[in-house]
């Protein structure tokens, strides 16, 4: 399966793919990187596996529909089966949301559907949540509100901070997110209009 990954910083998740691509444990193969902001580490990450590194600055766009449009144009050159979003930090239009729907996953940090948007690691202290942890889900046009694939959960200690937490968080995205990406690419997880289906059966 052909992957474009949407980034806006430091790419770790992206790096997970790659290696997973690499390694052949996701039977895809990630041919652009695309980031909204210029210089970040993530666009190295891509040039050193060999695949296309975008940058599409949304400083430089009037309108967060003209920066949307452009994006999908990037996007839609490379064919790709699936358009996945590590630490993309931007708002997508429902527009572009609806041209990828069934094909877009996210990850988030936090046990959906608690804490969507952000500070998830603040909020789940302030809670006194004993339990944080990441999700993927297929992207909607309602914000990390779209059908949850799988989670994994970490522990919160009494000493942890949300900097620590953060840390713990991001290590188990590194695992959930390439196994998500492995069930797609393997067509073990499918959507059937919009549905998840794992194996057949719904999620
Ligand atoms: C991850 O925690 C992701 O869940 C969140 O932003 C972070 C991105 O980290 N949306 P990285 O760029 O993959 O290192």
């Amino acid at each position: 399966k052909r992957i474009v990954v949407l980034i806006s910083g430091g790419g770790s998740n992206l790096q997970a793919i790659l290696d997973a691509c690499a390694d052949q444990s996701v039977a895809g193969q990630v041919v652009a990187v695309v980031s909204n902001r210029p210089g970040v580490m993530g666009l190295q990450r891509a040039v050193t596996h060999g695949a296309d590194a975008i940058t599409l600055d949304h400083t430089q766009f009037a309108s967060r529909t003209l920066f949307d449009q452009a994006l999908q144009q990037r996007i839609d050159s490379y064919q790709p089966d699936l358009v996945v979003l590590a630490g993309f930090m931007r708002i997508l239009t429902a527009d572009l949301v609806s041209h990828y729907l069934g094909r877009m996953v996210n990850i988030h940090p936090s046990l959906l559907p608690k804490y969507p948007g952000l500070h998830t690691h603040e909020r789940a202290l302030a809670a006194g949540d004993r339990q944080a942890g990441a999700t993927v889900h297929l992207v909607t046009p309602e914000l990390d509100g779209g059908p949850l694939l799988a989670q994994a959960h970490v522990a919160i200690d009494d000493q942890d901070t949300a900097l620590s937490l953060a840390d713990k968080v991001l290590v188990a995205e590194h695992q959930l997110y390439p196994l998500v990406l492995s069930w797609l690419c393997r067509d073990q997880l499918i959507f059937v209009d919009g549905i998840p289906h794992f194996d057949g059966e719904t999620l």
